[in-house]
């Protein structure tokens, strides 16, 4: 026996309604086109630029049977970072598509908030790139909450922010802050509590801090846009990295059902806000 198909979105929305909510699907799929466009366009830019480099070493070296041995070390070494740095941008792009791809389930685990955050901090504070700065913790001990995460993949958001404090704040940044609180919503006034858990729409809030040189108005709202190139921002060089490292963060932090931002005054210093669902007990 047949059933008749019965839509219940049909049966409540209005023509005007469902033609409006088309054009709205028709727009977001234009934009993601274009989003795509512009992304195969700079992944040929970004991997044009070393291979380029490279090209032109091997020329080099090619050109004359006499090139004396500094000169050849030279190019070699010159080679090897533009391959260095190619690695890096092919790795961080396919690991981008893998965080991306909704398809490729993510090893959840529950942590506990306080203990993985003190953790990642006193393993990082021990590379020398934080030497010049004072580094500070501010991660209270009452969290109580469990946080449910792929820890490698946190860590890889956490690293390229505390790097990027690191890198970018500029000579007059003298500290770096991680901290940590939480964030719950008002309990309904009616809600019987069971004695174990906070079940509302709580949230760990993670801020990496610096008072460093901070990004302008004009780049702030598109840091995390893997489209985006200002600058030098998204050409990958010596030492900047592939310039993917925000864009991967945003997507670790979606994929876990949270969000990321930054806020940011120049001179004076950029936060940057990691909000993630976590689980509390009620202390
Ligand atoms: N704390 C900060 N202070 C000032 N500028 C920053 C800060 N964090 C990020 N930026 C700016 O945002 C840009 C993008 O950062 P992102 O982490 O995506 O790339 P990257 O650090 O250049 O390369 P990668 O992370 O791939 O090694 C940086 O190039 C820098 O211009
Ligand atoms: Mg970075």
């Amino acid at each position: 026996m047949s059933k008749a198909f019965k839509s219940p979105n049909l049966e409540t929305k209005s023509v005007e309604e469902l033609t409006s909510e088309l054009l709205e699907a028709h727009s977001k799929l234009q934009t993601l086109q274009k989003e795509r466009e512009m992304m195969l366009a700079n992944i040929s830019h970004d991997l044009r630029a070393p291979i380029t480099a490279i090209r032109s070493a091997v020329d080099l070296a090619l050109s004359s049977d006499n090139i004396p041995a500094a000169e050849t070390k030279k190019i070699l070494s010159l080679i090897d970072r533009r391959t260095a740095s190619l690695e890096d941008l092919i790795n961080d792009m396919y690991y981008l598509f893998s965080v991306e791809d909704a398809s490729h389930s993510l090893n959840l685990t529950p942590v506990d908030a306080c203990t993985f955050l003190e953790e990642y901090y006193y393993d990082a504070i021990i590379d020398s790139r934080y030497d010049r700065f004072d580094m500070q913790l501010d991660v209270p001990c009452d969290l109580s909450c469990t946080i449910n995460i792929e820890p490698q993949k946190i860590v890889r958001v956490l690293d390229n922010l505390m790097t990027n404090a690191a890198k970018y704040a500029g000579e007059k940044a003298t500290y770096i802050r991680l901290s940590a609180s939480i964030y719950k919503p008002d309990t309904p006034a009616n809600y019987k509590f069971d004695n174990t858990s906070f079940p509302f729409d709580t949230k760990l809030i993670i801020s990496v801090s610096d008072n460093g040189n901070g990004i302008a108005p004009e780049a702030l709202p598109h840091i995390f846009t893997r489209t985006y190139t200002v600058s030098n921002a998204r050409t990958p060089g010596e030492s900047s990295g592939s310039g993917l490292g925000l864009s991967i963060a945003r997507a670790i932090i979606e994929r876990h059902g949270g969000t990321i931002s930054a806020e940011s005054t120049l001179g004076e210093g950029t936060t940057f806000t990691v909000s993630l669902p976590c689980f509390c007990s009620q202390s």
